[in-house]
């Protein structure tokens, strides 16, 4: 029985051709001859962020294309209804970043052609389904209805199909990164997403407490942002071989440049557009989550404005009124500030790097997610 499901689940042929631009545009080719998602949402300056994206990514640009084979073809049933839901998490392509960050970790330290090994191509796949499952999940948790420019799962098909479609992802991961054979790989991943879920618990756990200290949102987004990054370095390191101090070192690469990635995107929550972005905005406000802009502003207040400005934040979701108020305590500057210097540390490591085309990603990467607007 459990045979023929997985055999079930690997007959859709994928489509071929995939370039790295298409599959940073999220234009990935559907299978049979259907139209491409919709895309006409997208803005000027996300397609111009999007071209600078597919450069940084050359140098991976083929492993890329079979990691997004190897999702087309995993991600499939022969059920009409799971195949479409499925469909969905890989049609609906991101930035790829985390299957980047693993092939290019690994061709930073590693002779060019090893970035053929499938195992590379398995675990990058494995960390995609990872990273789209907690998006799936916390587009339920978020109330979010836009995800890379589409309905999220759960606007189309509701809360419980999303939750089984997150599983789904969650599980399939492993069965693919199975099938690479390091299992000190596939240990990697399954700490860093368990670290993912703890992360979000944490977060639901401090919703509504706006006064947090700093020390409790870095470790937040540190273990439901950041462990996921450091863990694809991590990985693309320790598959071509890298010692110890080099997983390490690569980890915390990726773990900074987490920690800035999640401190931006809380930035643009608050200021980007949804045309840039691609997803529903101010649903930190709306869901009391509270972020570096805000635990910044309200330490700034006098006891008067403190308790005024978290009568905004309780009464739910006056961005416009939070975000002029971040504004002139300087706080959404100081939270820039802050990514500044994660991604600092990351690009100091990767220019500590033998100089290739892998490593000039690696440093180019770390200064992209600052200026990022999608
Ligand atoms: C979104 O990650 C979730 C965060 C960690 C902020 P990405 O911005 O990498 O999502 P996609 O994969 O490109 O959609
Ligand atoms: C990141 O947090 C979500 C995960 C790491 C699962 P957000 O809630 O800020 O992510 P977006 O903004 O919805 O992509
Ligand atoms: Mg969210
Ligand atoms: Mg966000």
């Amino acid at each position: 029985m459990a045979k023929a499901v997985i055999f079930n689940a690997i007959r859709r042929e994928p489509t071929p051709g995939n370039t790295v631009s298409q599959i940073v545009s999220g234009d990935i080719q559907p299978k049979e001859n259907q139209l491409p998602a919709d895309r006409s949402a997208r803005s000027n300056q996300g397609s111009a962020a999007r071209q600078k994206l597919a450069k940084l990514y050359a140098p991976v640009a083929e492993p890329l294309a079979s990691v997004e084979t190897i999702l087309q073809t995993e991600l499939s049933s022969d059920t009409p209804f799971v195949d479409q839901l499925l469909e969905h998490s890989w049609l609906v392509g991101g930035k790829r970043m985390r299957p980047v960050l693993l092939l290019l970790s690994g061709m930073a330290i590693a002779k060019p052609q090893t970035c053929a090994d499938r195992e590379l191509h398995l675990m990058g796949a494995a960390i995609e389904m990872i990273h789209t499952a907690t998006l799936i999940h916390d587009d339920v948790l978020d109330k979010a209805d836009l995800r890379r420019h589409q309905p999220t799962a759960n606007a189309k098909w509701g809360n419980r199909v999303s939750v089984l479609l997150g599983d789904y992802l969650f599980t399939h991961a492993f069965h693919v990164g199975s099938k690479s054979g390091s299992a000190a790989a596939l240990g990697k991943l399954a700490a860093a997403s368990n670290l993912v879920c703890a992360g979000e618990m944490k977060q639901n756990f401090h919703a509504g407490k706006f006064e947090i200290d700093e020390s409790v949102y870095f470790e937040i987004v540190t273990q439901k942002t950041a462990e996921l990054c450091a863990a694809a370095c991590g990985i693309g390191a320790m598959l071509v071989g890298g010692n110890a101090s080099q997983i390490d070192a690569f980890e915390s690469y990726g773990r900074d440049l987490g920690i800035a990635f999640q401190i931006i995107d809380d930035v643009l929550d608050l200021v980007g557009t949804a045309e840039d972005v691609g997803k529903t905005l101010g649903t930190d406000l709306f869901n009391a989550k509270a972020t570096l802009p805000i635990i910044h502003c309200l330490k700034t207040l006098t006891n008067d404005q403190r308790s005024q400005f978290l009568a905004v934040l309780n009464a739910g979701s006056d961005v416009d009124h939070a975000v002029k108020l971040l504004n002139s305590t300087g706080s959404i500057d100081y939270a820039r500030q802050v990514a500044q210097q994660h991604a600092s540390r990351a690009e100091a490591f990767a220019k500590s790097l033998p100089h290739n085309e892998a490593a000039q990603s690696l440093i180019k990467l770390a200064q992209f997610i600052l200026e990022r607007s999608h």
